[in-house]
Formats: structure tokens, sequence, C-alpha cells
């Protein structure tokens, strides 16, 4: 199987090493714009490869993308990062640019592949690259929702001082502050979280989560790249092993939820042919009105993006 991870910067090559080291692909192409960028980056993982033990090739290329021909499932990381004060929102112009380009590059000469997209504005990013790539959007979804999950059961983990493998929860809206944890999908080892902690707790990890990447700029002076990098990776895998694996993932809405004509963070069914079920929990009155905020928030950037013309 073949995977191309488009850009090579942190959360790309990140992406690109678990791809690797775990053997999800046996072909890995890392592309950039930057003259040897990914050459490099490419040959450091391969160097890898006698340390960790693993056969995945893994190389490089700059902005050549007949060496991705055929990729199976391309994941899509090119793009600025958010810097200290900038929103997600902020880079749209930018990225949105660079996310049609390599769109258009990626499908000539894949046009069968899985395009799973990682660049910000996540969500709009998402539908600027399912309009660029013209096929069916089981084939194009954004990432999100693993990492914020991720987020979210890590701090769990922290707090009750239990393994985050046993936290399993559902998050679910636009990547961004008004995303939708839901404690009520919230288990520990299968015991309801509400029952293991106090209220203003979890109201106080859920605010900590919603705003997790802002967190992580604060402190790195540019968002995170391990945890983003191996959400993206779990997604291929997923894909590539064809594991039928629930993740809350940026899909493309057509009435799911009461909502059209979106993409959105929801609970799906990942395998070979991409998104193969959408979820829908039957959400209360509360948890409804949180998703319909957050879809607002995301359906005014994705106005912004239409009103650009960029896509024209
Ligand atoms: P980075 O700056 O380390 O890497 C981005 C790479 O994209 C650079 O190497 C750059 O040369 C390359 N690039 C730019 N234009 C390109 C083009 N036209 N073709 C090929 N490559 C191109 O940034 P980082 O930290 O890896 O973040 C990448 C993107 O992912 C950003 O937009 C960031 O906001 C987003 N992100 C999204 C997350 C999510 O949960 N969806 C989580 C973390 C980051
Ligand atoms: C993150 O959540 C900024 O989207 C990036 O880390």
């Amino acid at each position: 199987m073949k995977v191309t991870v488009v850009g090579a910067g942190n959360v790309g090559a990140t992406c690109a090493d678990v791809l690797a080291h775990r053997e999800i692909a046996n072909e890995i192409v890392l592309l950039d714009i930057k003259e040897g960028f990914a050459e490099g980056k490419a040959l450091d993982i391969w160097q890898t490869s006698p340390i960790n033990m693993y056969d995945s090739r893994t190389i490089g290329s700059t902005n050549d993308y007949s060496k991705t021909a055929n990729s199976d499932v391309v994941v899509i990381t090119s793009g600025l990062p958010r810097k200290p004060g900038m929103s997600r929102d902020d880079l749209i112009a930018t990225n949105a640019g660079i996310v049609k380009t390599v769109t258009e590059n990626v499908i000539k000469h894949s046009p069968d592949a899985i395009l799973i997209i990682v660049s910000n504005p996540l969500d709009v990013m998402t539908y600027c690259s399912y309009l660029t790539a013209k096929v069916d959007s089981k084939k194009v979804f954004g990432m999100a929702g693993i990492l914020d999950t991720a987020r979210y059961r890590a701090f769990l983990a922290t707090e009750l001082n239990v393994s985050p493998k046993d936290i399993q929860a559902v998050l679910m809206g636009g990547h961004g502050d008004t995303m939708v944890p839901l404690p009520r999908y919230t288990t520990v080892a299968g015991i309801p979280v509400t029952e293991l902690i106090e209220k203003d707790k979890l109201d106080a990890i859920i605010e900590r989560a919603k705003f997790g990447g802002g967190e992580m700029v604060k402190l790195l002076g540019t968002s995170a790249w391990y945890a983003p990098g191996a959400a993206a990776a779990q997604m291929v895998e997923a894909i590539i092993r064809d594991q039928k694996r629930i993740f809350p993932v940026c899909a493309w809405l057509q009435g799911e939820y009461g909502l059209k004509d979106i993409y959105l963070g929801v609970p799906v069914v990942l395998g070979k042919n991409g998104i193969e079920r959408i979820i829908e929990l039957d959400l209360n009155a509360e948890e409804k009105a949180l998703l319909n905020e957050s879809a607002e928030a995301v359906k005014g950037v994705m106005d912004v993006l239409d009103g650009m013309n960029i896509l024209a």
C-alpha cells in the first residue's frame, strides 16, 4: 500500500514517521514545496529503520507529484500553522490556495486516492479540498476529532489517575473553540465518567480540551505535532487495514443531525472505502444546541471561503 503525506513540516513528518515505524504502509512519499526538505526528512526517517526494525520505505519529493502516483491514501498537511494570537480561521486565505493546488496535483496522479485533510482551518480546508477534488465525499474528510478527543481523554486520565487506554469518548462539531465534547458518551472502562468525577472538575477538563490547540500554541510558539501526526496516521491505518474503526471525523453532512452541505466532526466508521457510515447519536436538546452553534461557526467560515472565489 502506498501513502503520500503532503507537507514535510512538523505534522507531516511526524505522521510519515508513525506510518513507517508501525509499518502501516510499505511505501510512503513525503512531499514538500521547500527544496530538499522532504528528501531530508524522508532520509532521516528511513535511517531509523535499522534501529526501529521495520522495512517500510519513506522517500521524499520536492513538489514532484509523479512520485506520488497511485497512492491509496494522501494526507494533506501543507499550509501555515497557527502562531500565538492567530485563530485557525486567520489562516484561511493562504491555506485555501495551498490546499486547492495540492489537491489538484494529488488527484491528477492518484484519482482513486482517499484524502485526509489536516491543514487549518480544518473543517473549511476539508471543504476546499472536496470542492477541488470533485470525488465522492466518502473519500475526502478531515482529521481533528481524534486529536481533540485524545486531548480530552489524556486530561481525564491525568485527573483520574487511570490509563488513557481505558477512556473512551465522543466529541463532535467543528475543530475550534465551539467543539462539543459529550460527557454522556464518555466512559472509563465502561463506567460513565460522571460517576467518577465531580461536575466542576469535568467541566474544567471540557473547557481545557476545547482550547487544547491554543494551549499548545502558547507553549510552543507554533501548533502541536506529535498528537496531530499520530492521529492522522491512525486514520490511515483504519483505511489501509480496513479496520472499521469508529472515530470522530470531519465529514460532509447531507441531512445527518439535521445539517446539510457542511463539513463537521461526527462519529463515523472508517474502512477501506473511506467513510463507510456516519453514526447518528440521539443527542439531547442541550447537546443538539451546542452542535448547531458549532455548525453555525463553521458555516460562517465556509461562507468566507465561498466569498473569496479562490475555487473559481
Ligand atoms: P509546518 O510549517 O511545520 O509544515 C507545513 C509544511 O507545508 C511546510 O514544510 C511547508 O513548506 C509546506 N508547504 C507549504 N505550502 C506547500 C505546498 N504548496 N505544497 C507542499 N508543501 C507546502 O506546519 P505544521 O505544524 O506541520 O502544520 C501544518 C498544518 O496543519 C497547519 O495548517 C496547521 O494549522 C495544521 N494543523 C492541524 C491540526 C488538526 O487537528 N487538524 C493539528 C495541528 C496542525
Ligand atoms: C491544534 O489543534 C492548532 O489545530 C491545531 O493543535
